[in-house]
């Protein structure tokens, strides 16, 4: 490893990590203020894009307030983000960690800057709203990875924990992957206002399980279907990964935020969409992304360190895919291990 032994890097590291934990506890109250903005029927109360009313401060109504507030928050989180990037890439130690992190969450935040502002001016279109929760997700998440690799450089973490075959690797992505097409069709079934086009439960409409799989119905239909996949798939990641120190936790965690995650979309439903239900569905769908991220995160690392502790360190980051590889590289303890070290 880098001097991230050293006394002074260890804390600085450990202060940047700290300080982006806290940008991304404010990430993730964004995106459930978002979910609230349109729960309350307040995306279009500013009309315009970037001011509101044509004003840097609007008069404020409760939509307003809402909307005026959710931007507002988003151009902190946006200021303290480049600012911390600046700070991290300036430190030595820091920059050996971040460094390809950084350049990708800040094109993940100017895209959903961008997806912002499409929304607003495109009056709420189907992809712009889908692909804007998407794209937040996908900031937090990498902002998620910034605090594990800047903490973990300044306490390497110990090896125990490692994933005991690359199925579990393969297992645990395919669930994300699963995962973020249930967080897509979620979006659409939304903003395509079809959270009552299937107004029963277990039955969709009319006493039909599948009434069709097109139109705003068939995309509910759809993401109810999802989420009855991925229940399993939790389950058997959280069955597999038993017993594998961190493995086992955060597996064990989306597999219990997934079932709260399933029975608070069927009480949104059954109660007809109230406000704070959808908030809680979001909340939770944010959470499940970030702890399937943390385990998916996790099994590739135990696959990484693995595979380097057989001496093939070098190889396997090469042949990689290039989001594992953005990982290693945040991850000096797995990628830099040297076979002399031990395992
Ligand atoms: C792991 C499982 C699930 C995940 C990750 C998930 C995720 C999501 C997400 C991200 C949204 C969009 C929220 C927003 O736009 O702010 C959503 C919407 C919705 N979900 Fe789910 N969901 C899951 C399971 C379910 C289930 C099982 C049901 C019903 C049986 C359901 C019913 C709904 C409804 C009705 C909406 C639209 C809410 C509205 O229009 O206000 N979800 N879901």
């Amino acid at each position: 490893m880098e001097s991230t032994g050293l006394p002074a890097s260890t804390s600085t590291l450990r202060r940047l990590g700290l300080a982006f934990a806290l940008l991304l506890t404010a990430t993730y109250c964004l995106i459930v203020l978002g979910a609230l903005v349109r729960a309350n029927g307040a995306g279009l109360a500013c009309p315009d894009w970037p001011l509101c009313f044509g004003q840097v401060v609007p008069e404020f109504d409760l939509k307003i307030a809402f909307e005026w507030g959710h931007r507002t928050i988003a151009g902190i989180i946006s200021s303290v983000f480049l600012m911390l990037s600046i700070l991290a890439l300036r430190n030595k130690e820091a920059r050996a960690v971040v460094r390809r992190l950084i350049p990708l969450a800040a094109a993940v935040l100017v895209l959903q800057i961008i997806l912002g502002a499409i929304t607003v001016w495109k009056l709420l279109a189907v992809w712009s709203v889908t692909l804007h929760l998407l794209a937040g997700n996908a900031f937090a998440v990498l902002l998620l990875l910034l605090v594990r690799a800047l903490l973990e450089a300044a306490e390497p973490t110990p090896r125990e924990w490692l994933a005991r075959s690359s199925s579990a690797c393969v297992l645990t992505s395919a669930t994300f992957g699963l995962l973020i097409v249930q967080v897509g069709l979620g979006g659409m079934v939304s903003s395509l206002y079809a959270g009552m086009a299937c107004p029963e439960w277990p039955m969709c409409f009319q006493g039909r399980f599948v009434p069709t799989f097109f139109g705003p119905q068939g995309v509910h239909v759809l993401h109810r279907l999802s989420a009855y996949a991925l229940i399993p798939l939790l389950a058997i990641c959280a069955w597999r990964t038993r017993g594998i120190p961190r493995l086992a936790f955060w597996h064990a965690a989306a597999l219990l935020i997934g079932i709260a995650q399933v029975v608070v979309g069927i009480a949104n439903v059954l109660l007809r969409l109230p406000a704070e239900v959808t908030g809680l569905h979001s909340a939770l769908a944010a959470s499940l992304v970030l702890a399937l991220a943390m385990a998916t995160r996790e099994t590739w690392r135990g696959l990484g360190a693995r595979r380097a502790a057989a001496g093939g360190a070098k190889r396997a980051s090469e042949t990689s895919a290039s989001w594992v590889s953005a990982n290693w590289a945040s991850a000096p303890e797995c990628s830099r291990i040297s076979p002399d070290r031990g395992q």
